[in-house]
């Protein structure tokens, strides 16, 4: 371990395969990050999303979400962006600075929609916009989709509003808490050149 955590290359590797165990695995802290963007008045705003998909070459974090959600408005107006993991068992947090993009009815939702099972199309088919107001607690999901997963022909309905949120990584921060000395490491990514910095923790 003391091997492992003193050697940037190797940091940089085990970071790759966590993310990627992160997306497989539903159990896996690294499975629901914390993503943050700027609303219009550069505030900040967090929230847990799910981790889709990572492309451990190219860089690039991907989550899905309904394009009608205001964290949409907030990314085409300010596309820096960034995401907190942490895994308790390995006592390892990671800060991921991104630049995002947004695809919403484009090439690259219509191949991940054609694989997205009918329950979780169903997310997509609320009538009201994610965010709007409610005079009660409800969901907005029509009534007839209770309890049940919509048949193909309406799940298909929610494909305009299915987003697939793809963030490039342009810095990763690794904090690795031990008793025998905290580590703390900066990934700096330009146009694929990797290079490193330690920081104190
Ligand atoms: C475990 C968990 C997973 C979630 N996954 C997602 C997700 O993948 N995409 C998403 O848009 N919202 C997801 N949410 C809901 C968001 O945290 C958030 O409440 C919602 O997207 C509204 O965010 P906004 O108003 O900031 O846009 C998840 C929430 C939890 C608790």
């Amino acid at each position: 371990m003391t091997f492992l955590n003193e050697n940037p290359k190797l940091i940089f590797d085990n970071i790759k395969e966590l993310l990627v165990l992160g997306v497989k695995d539903r159990s896996h802290p690294f499975h629901t990050p914390i993503f943050t963007s700027n609303n219009i008045e550069n505030i900040p705003n967090s929230r847990i999303v799910v981790l889709r998909n990572f492309d451990d070459i190219n860089l690039i974090i991907n989550f899905h979400t309904d394009f009608r959600s205001p964290k949409i408005k907030e990314i085409q107006y300010n596309n820096n962006t960034c995401f907190v993991f942490y895994d308790p068992k390995l006592k390892i947090q990671l800060k991921i600075q991104t630049i995002t993009k947004i695809n919403n009815q484009n090439e690259v939702t219509k191949k991940i929609w054609a694989k997205t099972s009918l329950s979780s199309r169903k997310c997509y088919l609320a009538i009201n916009p994610p965010s709007s107001l409610s005079e009660f607690p409800k969901d907005s999901l029509p009534v007839h989709l209770k309890g049940v997963d919509p048949c193909k022909d309406e799940s298909e309905k929610g494909f305009n509003n299915f987003t697939v949120v793809q963030n490039n990584i342009k810095t990763i921060e690794w904090l690795y808490l031990a008793a025998s000395g905290h580590r703390r490491l900066k990934i700096n990514i330009k146009k694929n050149k990797i290079s490193f910095n330690w920081l104190i923790p």
